[in-house]
């Protein structure tokens, strides 16, 4: 069941939503060759605690901490540890925070120092396949359209989209229906409505799409190797567009 949420629901949704937003910019501040993913880590959670919030990830389902950080071949759900960043790697940040009940969900891929022009380009398009598949948000819209427009917009650049990971519902519980593949075709799956909230989150990789789950049970690479970006935003469906609720 997918849920409506109210405008008054939306509301809070926005703040937590805000607050995710503020976050990845100052983390973006802090990424520079020779941090370690760790004291990203530790940045968020303080971050996140001082605005009376709750790092949305830290314990969901044994995840041990308050954001994900995937470096280079890392698709998502990299876990923080005390490898310093290096001149001339991506790094995908992931952030959830719940405050006042009601869940904020975003994610952006940014360069570590000069990073080659391919890479930057991996970027770019993962980027812009996130804004054409919400330019697709509308009432009766389907999710299928906008699935569609992700996977056309990513193959099209040459690249493939992941298979394993998909988009979902957010709101009152960190994944709700429905789930939001980044492929598909035109007019199938679930129609938007009016008071749906949704985190449509496009992972991209040069190569091919399979994935490999290293031993920690999280940390989820390509299993070619080849690097991978990841984009997200929480976004409201209204009667004509979607509304991005994860900005500042
Ligand atoms: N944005 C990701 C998602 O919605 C991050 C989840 S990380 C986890 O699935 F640790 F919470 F699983
Ligand atoms: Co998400």
């Amino acid at each position: 069941m997918i849920e409506i949420k109210t405008p008054q629901e939306i509301l809070k949704i926005k703040r937590s939503c805000a607050l995710v937003a503020e976050l990845l910019e100052e983390l973006e501040k802090l990424i520079v060759p020779g941090v370690t993913t760790r004291e990203l880590d530790e940045f968020a959670e303080d971050y996140i605690r001082r605005k009376r919030a709750i790092p949305a990830f830290k314990g969901y389902r044994n995840y041990p901490a308050s954001i994900c950080t995937s470096v280079n071949e890392v698709i998502v759900h990299g876990i923080p540890d005390d490898t310093k960043l290096k001149e001339g790697e991506i790094i995908g940040i992931d952030v959830g925070v719940l405050m006042d009940g009601y869940y904020g969900d975003a994610a952006k891929t940014f360069p570590v120092g000069k990073v080659q022009q391919q890479y930057l380009h991996l970027i770019q398009i993962t980027k812009e396949s996130l804004h054409i598949g919400i330019e697709q948000i509308k009432e009766n819209n389907r999710i299928g359209d906008l699935s569609h427009a992700i996977q056309k917009h990513v193959e099209r650049n040459g690249y493939n989209v992941i298979r394993d990971f998909v988009g979902h519902g957010v709101g009152i519980r960190l994944h709700e229906d429905p789930k939001i593949p980044n492929y598909g075709e035109p007019s199938t799956g679930p129609r938007l409505k009016t008071g749906m909230v949704l985190a449509i989150e496009p992972m991209v990789t040069m190569g091919s799409y399979e994935v490999e789950i290293l031993p920690d049970q999280w940390t989820a690479r390509t299993k070619d190797g080849s690097y991978s970006a990841h984009f997200e935003h929480t976004v409201a469906v209204t009667h004509t567009e979607a509304l991005i609720l994860t900005t500042t």
